[in-house]
C-alpha cells in the first residue's frame, strides 16, 4: 500500500495509456522500496547467535515483548528475524508451509507488528538452507508472494546449497561462470520482491564472496555480508574486524556492509569484549542485530546495547563507514565521519593485556587533528579532551570510543 501512496496520479494516468507508459510506471513501483529502506543500517534482532534451531513461534513472541520491554526498540532495534529452521515442506502446488515450530506465520507477523516491530525471515536460493531446510530453488516468486502475503519486511537469502546445486553443476571448472550464476539468483529474488509491491529489506549472506560489495546494490541488496561466521570469540571478531579495512567507501544510505550479526552477550564473551564488539560495528555503519537470549539479558548487557551514544554513530545520517587510520603494536585506532563535521574515535586494544601496549600513546597528528580535542567518551559518559601523544591504559580487548563534535 505504501508504494501505491509514493506512485504520483500521473503516473497512473500514462499507464493507463500505453503499453511502454505501463512498463514505466512498472519500473518505477519497483524502484520505490529499495530506495526507502534501510537509510541506516538496520537494528533488530536475529534468532540464530543464540537459539539456532531451537527458535520457535513462542521465542520471536517472546524476543518481540523483549525488544519492547527493555527500551531496546526505543533505542531503534526494530526488526524482529527468524532464521534457518522455520521451513517445513511444499505442497502439490508448490507452496511452502511452515514446520509445527510456526503454526500461524501470518499470525506471528501480526503479532510482532502490533508492537511496532517488523519481522524477518530466512531463505536460500538453493533446494536447501545451510541447516537443511526446503530452501527456495525453482519457486523464488511464489515464496517471495507468501512472505509479502504474511507481511514479512525483510529477508535474509543465504547461498548455501546453491553452491553444489547450481554453481557446482552448471559450471563444474568456471569459478567465473559460477560467480554469474550466483549473482543471478540474487537479482532474481530481488526481482521477485520488488514484484511484490511490499517494501522488504533484502539481506546477501554468501560470505563475501566474489567482492560482493562490488555488485550488491545492482541486486538490490540492502545489506551484505562480507565474511563468514561469527562466533562469541573475541579472536574471531578481531579477524572479522580485520578484513573490514578498505571497504568503507562501498557503503551509503540503503546498502550496508554486514560484518555479520551481533554476539553481544553470548558465549564467555567478557564486558570488555562486548564494548569493543559493539563500539566496532558501531564504528563500521554495520547492522546491529542482536543475537542474544533477550529473556535472560543481564543488566550490563542491555545498558551495551542500549548505549544511545554509540547506537547514535552506528545510525550516523552521513552513513559513512569508518576506517582503520593506524595501528600501532596490538592497539588500532578507527576513525569515522559523521554528520554535521563530527568524528567518532576508537582505540582498540587487541591485546591480551593491558601490558601488551602499555601505556598507549594516541597520535591525533596521524588523526590530521591539531591540539587538543574537546568530546565524550562515550562508554564513561563523561567528557574527555584527547592531546596529542596522550597515554592510555586499555584494558585487554578493550575500547575508547570518543565522538568529537568540533574536530579541528
Ligand atoms: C549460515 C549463515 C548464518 C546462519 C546459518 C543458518 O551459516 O551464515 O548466519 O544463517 O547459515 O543455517
Amino acid at each position: 500500500m505504501r508504494i501505491v501512496a509514493l506512485l504520483s496520479p500521473a503516473v497512473f494516468a500514462l499507464a493507463s495509456l500505453t503499453t511502454i507508459a505501463q512498463t514505466q510506471a512498472a519500473a518505477q513501483t519497483l524502484q520505490a522500496p529499495s530506495q526507502t529502506a534501510a537509510q541506516t543500517p538496520p537494528m533488530g534482532w536475529n534468532s540464530w547467535n543464540y537459539f539456532a534451531e531451537k527458535v520457535d513461534d513462542k521465542g520471536v513472541r517472546d524476543a518481540a515483548d523483549q525488544l519492547v520491554a527493555t527500551g531496546m526498540k526505543d533505542a531503534g532495534y526494530i526488526y524482529v528475524n527468524i532464521d534457518d529452521t522455520w521451513q517445513g515442506q511444499r505442497d502439490a502446488s508448490g507452496v511452502l508451509h511452515t514446520n509445527t515450530k510456526f503454526p500461524d506465520m501470518k499470525a506471528l507477523a501480526d503479532y510482532v507488528h502490533s508492537k511496532g516491530l517488523k519481522l524477518g525471515i530466512y531463505s536460500s536460493p538453493g533446494s536447501k538452507t545451510c541447516a537443511g531446510y526446503e530452501g527456495s530453488l525453482g519457486h523464488e516468486a511464489q515464496d517471495a508472494q507468501l512472505y509479502a502475503g504474511w507481511g514479512i519486511d525483510y529477508l535474509k537469502y543465504d547461498l548455501c546449497s546453491f553452491t553444489p546445486d547450481v554453481m557446482e553443476k552448471q559450471a563444474p571448472t568456471d569459478k567465473a561462470a559460477q560467480m554469474r550464476l550466483m549473482e543471478a539468483a540474487y537479482a532474481k529474488m530481488d526481482k521477485a520482491l520488488k514484484a511484490t509491491g511490499r517494501p522488504i529489506v533484502y539481506s546477501l549472506c554468501q560470505y563475501g564472496w566474489d567482492a560482493v560489495w562490488g555488485w550488491a546494490p545492482s541486486v538490490g541488496g540492502n545489506l551484505w555480508r562480507t565474511t563468514g561466521d561469527i562466533t562469541p570469540e573475541w579472536d574471531r571478531i578481531y579477524t572479522i574486524v580485520s578484513q573490514q579495512a578498505g571497504l568503507g567507501s562501498y557503503a551509503r544510505p540503503g546498502h550496508w556492509n554486514d560484518p555479520d550479526m551481533l554476539e553481544v552477550g553470548n558465549g564467555k564473551l567478557t564486558l570488555a569484549e562486548n564494548r569493543a564488539h559493539f563500539s566496532l560495528w558501531a564504528m563500521l555503519a554495520a547492522p546491529l542485530l542482536a543475537g542474544n537470549d533477550l529473556p535472560n539479558m543481564k543488566p550490563e548487557i542491555k545498558a551495551i546495547l542500549t548505549n544511545r551514544d554509540v547506537i547514535a554513530i552506528d545510525q550516523d545520517s552521513l552513513g559513512q563507514q569508518g576506517t582503520r587510520a593506524y595501528s600501532e603494536g596490538e592497539v588500532d585506532v578507527w576513525t569515522r565521519q559523521l554528520a554535521g563535521g563530527a568524528l567518532a574515535i576508537a582505540v582498540v586494544n587487541a591485546g591480551d593485556t593491558r601490558y601488551s601496549t602499555h601505556p598507549f600513546f594516541l597520535s591525533l597528528k596521524k588523526l590530521g587533528l591539531h591540539g587538543p580535542q574537546a568530546g565524550k567518551d562515550l562508554w564513561t559518559g563523561n567528557s574527555i579532551t584527547l592531546r596529542d601523544g596522550q597515554g592510555f591504559e586499555l584494558g585487554g580487548h578493550d575500547v575508547l570510543l570518543v565522538r568529537i563534535d568540533a574536530p579541528k
